[in-house]
């Protein structure tokens, strides 16, 4: 592999240590001189401090957002950049050719997918489209309470990280909720096992692995502590499934929830690096240095099996230290 720099920006960092680090691993394993840069709204996100150059940026909503990136990247020469939250991906995806023209490259996956995995319901229809299991979605309206099988399963349908969301045991639960939650989707509730499946696309929307990471335990809606475990069934759902997604670039996540009976139904599409990537990282799915070397035009080969099954994660809190907040660059 040839020794070019390469830069990379990350757009909301936040808390993305593990992973910022595991890039900083990969430029030194790979003796790439490049640079981290990333950019957050806010001066205490603990990653801006992991980062060569970290700087402040407008709100995503705010209209000069796209073009204080492309900005950017001209200027510091940026090769790749990956964002590590929903709430940009939309603009990104718009905004590729923009960062195109300037040799950056976005990996965002096409607006299509993004917004079908922006909306329950949306994600739903596209599942049922590709003709992949999905939890059964029901209607709020009133008066249906008593037809219903309970329990049901109720959560926002724009939500994130595990917010707002409740088991309906009757249908006293179900006229209380539907009110409490904001912007609800009632489906059928689906109990077993939960993983989360990181899944690496090349540049020319291939799947060429999948890492399976099992949920053991989740706080705040963050997974604390997983396994990678390689259960057939799931295995087969989700190349099943991702073989069947367009639009899709570098790693997305996908979840379902696995039963007694391997059934295997899918719940959410997040297209980018997942909170809990590091497990699939740390059991060998170098997904850095695949997406440096593809960025290169270097093939990295058969990837379907590049990692170690069994491997765990168990997550501890960990901090930045610092003197005092340091004067970032504003953008
Ligand atoms: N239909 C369902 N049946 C049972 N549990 C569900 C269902 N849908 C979601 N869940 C649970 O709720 C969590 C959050 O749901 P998800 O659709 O992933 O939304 P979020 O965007 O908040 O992550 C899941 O991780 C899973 O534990
Ligand atoms: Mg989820």
């Amino acid at each position: 592999m040839a020794q070019k720099p390469m830069n990379i920006l990350f757009t909301s960092v936040g808390r993305r240590v593990a992973l910022l680090r595991h890039f900083r691993s990969t430029f030194a394993r790979l003796n790439i001189s490049g640079r981290l840069l990333g950019v957050d709204v806010s001066a205490d996100a603990p990653a801006l401090h992991e980062l060569d150059d970290a700087r402040l940026i407008c709100r995503i909503d705010d209209s000069r957002y796209i073009d204080s990136l492309v900005g950017l990247c001209a200027q510091e020469g940026v090769a790749l950049l990956f964002p590590l939250i929903d709430t940009d991906l939309m603009k990104l995806s718009r905004g590729r050719p923009d960062f195109a023209r300037i040799g950056t490259n976005a990996v965002v996956s096409d607006p299509e997918l993004i917004e079908a995995t922006s909306n329950k319901y949306k994600t739903h229809d596209l599942f049922n489209r590709l003709g992949i299991d999905t939890p059964a979605v029901f209607e709020l309206e009133h008066g249906r309470e008593a037809v219903y099988h309970y329990p049901l399963f109720i959560k926002p349908l724009d939500g994130s990280a595990s917010k707002g969301i409740f088991k309906i045991n009757t249908a006293r639960e179900l006229l209380f909720f539907r009110e409490y939650v904001e912007r609800p989707i009632l489906q059928e509730y689906v109990s077993g096992r939960e993983f989360t499946l990181d899944m690496l696309y090349d540049f020319n929307g291939a799947l060429r692995c999948i890492v399976p990471r099992r949920r053991i335990e989740v706080r705040s809606g963050e997974v604390s502590k997983s396994v990678i475990d390689m259960d057939p069934a799931v295995m087969e759902a989700g190349w099943a499934l991702g073989n069947k997604l367009q639009g899709a670039r570098g790693v997305i996540n996908v979840q379902c929830i696995r039963t007694a009976e391997g059934r295997v139904s899918f719940i959410e599409i997040n297209p980018r690096f997942g909170g809990g990537t590091p497990l699939s990282l740390y059991a060998g799915a170098d997904f850095p240095r695949w997406l440096l070397q593809m960025a290169r035009g270097d093939d990295p080969g058969d990837l379907r099996l590049a990692f170690t099954p069994g491997v765990y994660m168990l997550r501890f809190d960990d901090a930045v230290f610092l003197p005092g907040l340091p004067a970032l660059q504003k953008m």
